[in-house]
């Protein structure tokens, strides 16, 4: 058995979850500008794609998004390990597997979080995966991320299992969504809201399984409950709350790791470059400002930043000065109402 590098510690605590439709490159190369300390998180792309797709925009990336880590979708452990190695070649720092989703295009498939009930499979798709890492150049680690279990299995014994099988393969870190997936009668949404959070399977995996790393993700909502997560694992992955808020990823990245809090504007300032180098390239700005949104969310003259964007950034020839538009609509009280 090949173990998969371990990643440093320092590269665990925080991370943005995979999303997909949400964290494209441009988002990614945003969280960036906010937290020079975050590890990112693709979109799930299935190995299929990645093997037989339009490679260029399924494994795009900006040289700023590292550390960044590509998430794979599917069950065949030759084909995992093929689009697992393609990827480490593209530059990703990092492949993690999704045990985790539950919609049914992927049940279908047989993959994500139907993967939780057959840990031989998973194991040998990461076995599959590591070994076809080992031999680059600079290694790759290859994670998992997973549920406690799916539907109404809330056996400890179950869950432990699984992730000893899968650890017996070389893998060493895992990202534990803290609540099941339920398979039937729950949209994927749902599964992200019904199925209720026990965070302390995550902590309890950590006691007993110390030489594991463990990122605990699901729910987390602000900046207390991240730091109070880091006295038990080591990390949090917040997913809805970096998108919806990503100021919140500026204010951990300073909290955890020191620095000078930065502004709103000036942290948006900072990302212009990306923005105009993109225009230059003849991407629209709609699919950039689409991520930017909720920078100002609870402040003054949030809702009018949102606004300018989302009305301007369709229109054609719409360029960076849309961006300082609505920045000029910050930070005056009232002007939201
Ligand atoms: C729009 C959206 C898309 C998601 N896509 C993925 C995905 O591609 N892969 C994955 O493992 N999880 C995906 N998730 C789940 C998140 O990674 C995360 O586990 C979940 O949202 C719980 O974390 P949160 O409460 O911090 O958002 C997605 C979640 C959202 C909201």
């Amino acid at each position: 058995m090949t173990a998969s590098p371990a990643i440093a510690a320092d590269q665990l605590r925080l991370s943005v979850a995979p999303m997909m439709d949400w964290t494209d490159p441009h988002c990614r190369a945003f969280h960036r500008v906010l937290a020079p300390h975050a590890r990112l998180y693709s979109e799930m792309v299935h190995a299929n794609a990645v093997i037989h797709g339009d490679r260029a925009r399924l494994l795009a990336m900006d040289p700023s998004e590292h550390p960044v880590a590509l998430q794979l979708g599917g069950s065949e452990p030759e084909l995992l390990a093929q689009a697992a190695r393609i990827g480490a070649e593209a530059g990703f720092d990092e492949i993690n597997l999704n045990c985790g989703c539950p919609s049914d295009r992927v049940q279908a498939g047989r993959f994500g979080a139907c993967l939780m009930r057959e840990p031989a499979l998973v194991a040998d798709s990461v076995a599959a995966m590591i070994a076809a890492c080992a031999s680059l150049e600079k290694p790759v680690p290859v994670t998992v991320k997973c549920r406690l279990g799916v539907d109404d299995d809330h056996e400890w014994e179950r869950f432990i299992a699984f992730v000893d099988t899968i650890a017996a393969a070389g893998c060493r870190m895992f990202v534990v969504h803290a609540r099941n997936a339920w398979l039937q009668g729950l949209s994927p949404k749902e599964n992200r809201e019904v199925p209720p959070l026990r965070y302390d399977w995550a902590y309890r995996l950590k006691v007993e399984r110390p030489q594991l790393q463990v990122i605990v993700n699901g729910g987390i909502a602000d900046a207390a409950e991240a730091t109070a997560h880091l006295g038990h694992v080591d990390g949090a992955m917040l997913g809805r709350a970096a998108y919806h808020t990503p100021y919140l990823l500026h204010e951990l990245d300073v909290r955890w790791f020191g620095g000078a809090l930065r502004t709103r504007g000036e942290l948006l300032r900072a990302y212009r470059p990306y923005v105009e180098a993109q225009l230059g390239k003849g991407v629209f700005l709609k699919h950039i400002t689409r991520h930017l949104l909720g920078l100002f969310s609870g402040q003054p003259g949030g809702r009018a930043f949102r606004q300018v964007l989302s009305e301007g950034a369709h229109r054609p020839g719409a360029d960076w000065s849309l961006l300082e538009q609505a920045l000029a609509l910050t930070g005056r009280e009232g002007v939201a109402a």
